[in-house]
């Protein structure tokens, strides 16, 4: 665990901007809380604008740096040219990093029914409701931010993926779109080097955050057993992969996904 007060001296992330989506819970707010502790200047996304707005007015005050509320909704278009004409502003048009951390809720019935037993209307419904957000949304991201970085030529983008996404794991929908995911991550790794441009992706497993906080204890027993580390990982754990992947530690990768499961996904 990375104890949670000191500042962090990572090489190349200090006054550097920072956009993270979903950062009002779970692993985007880690990922904000370790970018703020480097000295990065943060904007935080979410849709919730009082939270937003509370959340970057803490990360101000706690860590002594520049922190935007970022409010949007990823699937709305027009909410987010409007989020990020605002950041623009805000960051006098400049934007270093991107981080993809929204995603659509683990619900129950995206784990555990099976595409045959679905109706049409429902897999219509789940497939694009999921795809709208864990696909749709980051690759609008990303639209709105290499029109920033490639001027810069320099930037990097960081999706969160799944371990679904490499070996599958009962819920289609998910599977699909953080599958998907990966596809978009490795055409811009490819599209965008030649701008200075880095985009990687991170594969987190069983992580306490979000649908961690639905489940019984025994369930949660169940699943800490599937890794071999025999644990949950800590959204820590995942946001202090993605300051690597930010960081100029990691200047010469591009195109990677970063499995951080315990260990249940070996390749
Ligand atoms: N926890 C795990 O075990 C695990 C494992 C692998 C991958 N992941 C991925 O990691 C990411 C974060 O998951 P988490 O566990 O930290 O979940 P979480 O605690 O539920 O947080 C999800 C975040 O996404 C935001 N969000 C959802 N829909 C949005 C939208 N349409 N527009 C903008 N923001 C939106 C939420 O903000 P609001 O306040 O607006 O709802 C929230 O900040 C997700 O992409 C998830 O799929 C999680």
């Amino acid at each position: 665990m990375i104890a949670s007060v000191e500042k962090i001296a990572l090489p190349g992330l200090r006054d550097r901007t920072v956009l993270i989506t979903g950062a009002s819970r779970g692993i985007g707010r880690a990922v904000a809380e370790l970018f703020a502790r480097c000295g990065a200047a943060v904007a935080v996304n979410g849709r919730d604008s009082t939270e937003v707005h509370q959340f970057a007015a803490n990360l101000s005050e706690q860590h002594g740096v520049r922190a935007f509320p970022a409010v949007a909704d990823v699937t709305d278009i027009a909410a987010v040219r409007e989020m990020f004409a605002q950041l623009q502003n805000w960051s006098g048009n400049r934007l270093d990093v991107l981080v993809c951390c929204a995603g659509y809720p683990l619900v129950e019935e995206l784990w555990r029914m099976p595409l045959h037993e679905m109706r049409e209307a429902e897999i219509e419904q789940w497939f694009r409701q999921v795809r709208a957000v864990d696909l749709d949304g980051n690759r609008l991201c990303s639209h709105h931010a290499l029109k920033i970085m490639v001027p810069q030529r320099r930037g990097t983008l960081i999706f969160v993926s799944s371990t679904p996404a490499l070996s599958g794991y009962h819920g289609t929908p998910y599977t699909e779109a953080k599958a998907a995911l990966l596809g978009l991550m490795r055409d811009l790794a490819l599209e965008y080097g030649k701008y200075g441009i880095r985009v990687n992706a991170v594969a987190p497993g069983n992580i306490a955050s979000g649908w961690y906080h639905q489940l019984s204890e025994s369930q949660k027993q169940e699943l800490a057993r599937e890794a071999p580390l025999q644990r949950w990982g800590q959204p820590e754990e995942v946001a202090g992969v993605i300051l690597f992947l930010a960081s100029d530690l990691a200047g010469f990768i591009t195109g990677q996904t970063i499995v951080v499961d315990g260990g249940k996904v070996r390749r």
